[in-house]
């Protein structure tokens, strides 16, 4: 069975149990960590949104406006609605998904007081190129949530922006947990978050079995859990993500560089099959994103309840990116022909699972099962 979020194989199962008991070693963690990110400040919160929150708090982005990728997850609405920010969308390219940078500077306007980029899907956007745009006045935020672990330039990705924050459950299997890459001078309390059942449920989410029960029985009850959580104010991550990701990054740079080698193994595979790749160059693979052929168009849905058959379970990330969320459409006054290359993505986008212990074998089998299906 083949899943695109981090799965833990069976032979780790006793690592993995470990980790619900031990303390964490936060002195260990954060020198490893120093080495991405030198001379930075680590908070660990609940969720990725959340270390969005404090930055927002403590650059007090409130009523203001922010330069926003039209491609990205819709769950920073609700955020930019509680503070009160007016986006300013700016469309991507389609070979990197990244924001397009000479739509930038036609787009600042007075009010503008920072820029979201995204290192979508594992791929480093050039922050360089965009601060000679911006300058020093209007504040970068990179968002890591997926490029944990990338370089660029020399340094990892999180490093040249002002601020950055990751999301650590979409490349570790550690159930939930952000983390916010910060100067060493912010000053930031967070209230404790305990290991709950949803955690638990996360946890057996992380084994082939238990996901493929939850994708055929709980498609309806894990999206409203999630919403829930959307309102929630930040809090610190629970301690047994905490230990799984500490755990994880020991072996992390070890399974980045095979995840590098299957995913272009697997990149020529699609290219033959007429998908369209991303970009590869520094790109970690976070997610394994293609755009489904010109010809299939309006057939991806299908194509990905398809291959469920195959036991292949891909995703659609994103395919209600935030300018299609209807709410957010009326309130920002979006025209969608502003953004012809993020609408034509959410269309035509596909996550193909990726694990970092899949051998060459595995990628065939996906292969096979595409094969039939198109
Ligand atoms: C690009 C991007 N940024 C931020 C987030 C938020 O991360 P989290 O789910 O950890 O809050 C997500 C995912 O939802 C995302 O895909």
């Amino acid at each position: 069975m083949f899943f695109v979020h981090p799965q833990i194989r069976f032979n780790n199962l006793w690592r993995a149990v470990f980790s619900l008991f031990k303390r964490s070693d936060l002195e260990r963690l954060n020198q490893n960590l120093s080495e991405y990110f030198p001379k930075k400040q680590f908070i660990f919160t609940d969720m990725g949104r959340s270390a969005f929150k404090v930055i927002i708090e403590k650059f007090n982005l409130q009523n203001s406006e922010i330069l926003f990728p039209a491609y990205i997850c819709d769950i920073f609405y609700p955020i930019l609605k509680q503070y009160n920010i007016k986006p300013i969308f700016l469309d991507i390219d389609l070979e990197t998904f990244h924001i397009r940078i000479d739509e930038i500077k036609k787009k600042i306007t007075a009010k503008t007081r920072a820029i979201l980029v995204c290192h979508t899907y594992g791929l480093p956007a050039d922050i360089q190129e965009i601060r000679k745009i911006v300058g020093q006045d209007i504040s970068i935020i990179e968002d890591c949530a997926h490029s944990f672990g990338a370089e660029c330039d020399d340094s990892f990705v999180g490093n040249l922006g002002d601020v950055s924050f990751v999301s650590l459950y979409k490349q570790f299997p550690c159930l939930r947990g952000g983390l916010l890459v910060c100067p060493q001078d912010w000053r930031i309390s967070l209230p404790k978050t305990c290991f709950n059942f949803r955690d638990f449920i996360s946890f057996l989410n992380c084994f082939s079995p238990f996901a493929w029960f939850f994708k055929k029985f709980g498609g309806k009850v894990a999206p409203k859990m999630i919403r829930k959580e959307k309102s929630l104010r930040p809090t610190r991550i629970n301690r047994v993500s905490l230990n799984l990701f500490s755990d994880f990054l020991n072996d992390f740079e070890k399974s980045l560089k095979r995840r590098k080698e299957l995913a272009l193994f697997f990149q020529e595979e699609l290219k033959k099959l007429g998908f369209e790749v991303q970009s590869h160059e520094d790109n970690i693979f976070c997610y394994l994103s293609v755009l489904v052929h010109k010809n299939l168009d309006g057939k991806r849905d299908e194509i990905i309840q398809k291959l469920r058959k195959y036991r292949v379970f891909c995703t659609r990330m994103w395919h209600t990116p935030i300018i299609l969320n209807k709410q957010a459409r009326k309130e920002y006054e979006i025209n969608l022909d502003e953004f012809p290359n993020a609408v034509e993505a959410a269309k035509r986008i596909i996550n193909f699972p990726l694990q970092n212990y899949y051998a060459k074998k595995d990628i065939e089998k996906i292969i096979k099962a595409i094969k039939k299906v198109i």
